[in-house]
Formats: C-alpha cells, sequence, structure tokens
C-alpha cells in the first residue's frame, strides 16, 4: 500500500484555548515545541507533532497527512494522480517547515478535505510525556488513529481511496440506517472510514477522529474526567463490532467528535476476508443528547 498511514492531522478552530484544554488536560496530549498561541502542535509520540490548530474565524478540518516512504514512492504517487486527472500542488517551503516534512504535495479528495502526501517526518528526542500518565498513544507506524468521513460522494471518494491511495477494505457496516466502509493502509483496522450521507446531502461530514491508547484505564480514566469536567459525551462507552474498540465519544469545540479508544484488532493481509455487519457495536455506543 502505497500510503503507510494516516501521520497528521490540521484543524481550524475559533476556540484554540478550548481545544488545548480538551487534547491536553482531559485526553492526555503533549503540547509540542514549537507550538503559540496561534498555532498549537500536539504529540502523542516521538513524532515532533501529529494534531495541529490553527486560530481561525471559521471552523473546518485544514488537511488529512498521509505518510508515504520516500521521496520515490512521493514522486510515484504524484504520476498516478496527476494519471487520473486529480490537481496536485507541490508544497511551498513554508509548508514543508510548518509541517516538518522533507516532502509534500496536496489535492482534493472527493469528499472536498484537502489530503497531503508527504515523506520523511520530524522525529521529537524527548520523550513523549503525558500530564495524564498515558504511557503512549498507540499510533507509530500504524499513524495517528484513524478519520471518519460522511459524504454525499460516496463512490467518488471510495474509489480515491482505495484506487489511488491503495487503500484496501477491511469490511462494511450496514444497519437500518448507516451505510459504511472501512478502509485501511496497514494493520489498523481503518484508517479511513466513509459514511453514505442522506440523501439530498450536498456537503461532507466530518464526523470524527480516533486516538488510540493501550489501556483500558487510560480510557475510563478519561471517560471520568470528561464527565467532571462536562465534556459533552456523544456516545457512551462501547464495543465496536468490526474494529473491535472499546471507545467513547466526546463532542469537540468544533462540533465534530473524537473517539477515544483501545483494543482496536489488527488486520493480517494474509489471513482477512472482508465481512459485512449489521450493527456498530456489541454493547454500548448509545448516542447522549451533547446539549
Ligand atoms: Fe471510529
Amino acid at each position: 500500500m502505497i500510503v503507510r498511514q494516516l501521520g497528521y492531522l490540521g484543524l481550524a478552530v475559533r476556540d484554540t484555548a478550548a481545544w488545548q484544554r480538551l487534547l491536553v488536560d482531559r485526553l492526555g496530549c503533549q503540547p509540542a515545541v514549537g507550538s503559540s498561541p496561534e498555532r498549537l502542535r500536539f504529540r502523542i509520540d516521538d513524532r515532533s507533532h501529529r494534531i495541529a490548530i490553527q486560530a481561525s474565524d471559521a471552523e473546518r478540518i485544514d488537511y488529512l497527512g498521509f505518510e508515504v516512504a520516500d521521496a520515490a514512492a512521493h514522486t510515484e504517487l504524484v504520476e498516478r494522480l496527476r494519471a487520473a486527472g486529480h490537481h496536485v500542488v507541490a508544497g511551498t517551503a513554508e509548508e514543508l517547515a510548518d509541517r516538518q516534512v522533507l516532502g509534500l504535495s496536496h489535492t482534493v479528495d472527493p469528499a472536498g478535505y484537502r489530503v497531503e502526501f508527504y515523506y520523511g517526518p520530524t522525529g521529537d528526542e524527548r520523550p513523549f510525556v503525558s500530564a495524564l500518565g498515558i504511557p503512549g498513544f498507540v499510533s507509530g507506524a500504524l499513524g495517528l488513529g484513524h478519520v471518519v468521513i460522511a459524504t454525499p460522494k460516496y463512490e467518488q471518494t471510495l474509489r480515491f481511496y482505495q484506487d489511488q491511495l491503495g487503500f484496501r477494505v477491511s469490511d462494511h457496516i450496514t444497519t437500518g440506517g448507516m451505510e459504511a466502509i472501512f478502509l485501511r493502509c496497514n494493520p489498523r483496522h481503518h484508517t479511513v472510514a466513509l459514511l453514505r450521507s442522506a440523501p439530498d446531502t450536498e456537503e461532507s461530514e466530518f464526523h470524527h477522529f480516533m486516538l488510540e491508547v493501550p489501556d483500558l484505564d487510560s480510557v475510563g480514566r478519561a471517560h471520568d474526567d470528561c464527565v467532571q469536567a462536562e465534556v459533552p459525551i456523544s456516545y457512551s462507552l462501547g464495543r465496536h463490532t468490526n474494529d473491535r474498540m472499546v471507545s467513547f465519544y466526546l463532542r469537540t469545540p468544533s462540533g465534530f467528535d473524537i473517539e477515544f479508544g483501545t483494543g482496536g484488532r489488527l488486520v493480517d493481509d494474509a489471513t482477512w476476508d472482508v465481512d459485512q455487519y449489521r450493527s456498530i457495536s456489541f454493547w454500548g455506543h448509545r448516542p447522549l443528547p451533547t446539549g
């Protein structure tokens, strides 16, 4: 698979202070070197940063950063995208410095999100230290987590991630009110999932991104802490059917969710068969009013 992982995520938000409190005080991320009040950066592992948050007068997903192995893979992917008719733009020196990567290009996926392809990320030699005592996130070569996007351009977006970026289908979930497909680019069960939008929906919607921790106690403590701090919980604790993750969802100040969980299963390509599921969760994940 030419894309190796979801390496970083860029958000533009109105309330950076609320995001800082959420990511650091509630979920245990670490402020990264180079953060400023206008541009916050957060670590979850030994990378320089995984999440960048830009102060803005609008709420939006600025970019999804997908990692490829090296310069040759980057060139190959850019040529493949251009051959398929996509408009691909080379990153500027400022963008490379900001993302702290050696090489970068970007395009827009059919759902409307800016996707960046990069190689040569920068590490941070200092140990990752979580103020909450989280021993480390489940990331590394598996990437920062996953993103879930609801889009009316379901088929086109699926083709983009599958045919152009080389993602493989892990499984499908079809319930009464929902159709979703789960795509992987490494052993993490899914790095991108797509939800089919309701008919007559025009805009794609960013549903959530997921951060994974290595133990259930870290999830339970974060859940307790979110409840205590009155962070809105959008879906109760539960275990998903397909990736087996035990998680809860909280509503961010930008209106979409973060899933915070543990125990996501890994896929072995040699033995994996695609399944379909008729429910999202074995138990829990009840939708809750978020006010
Ligand atoms: Fe998720």
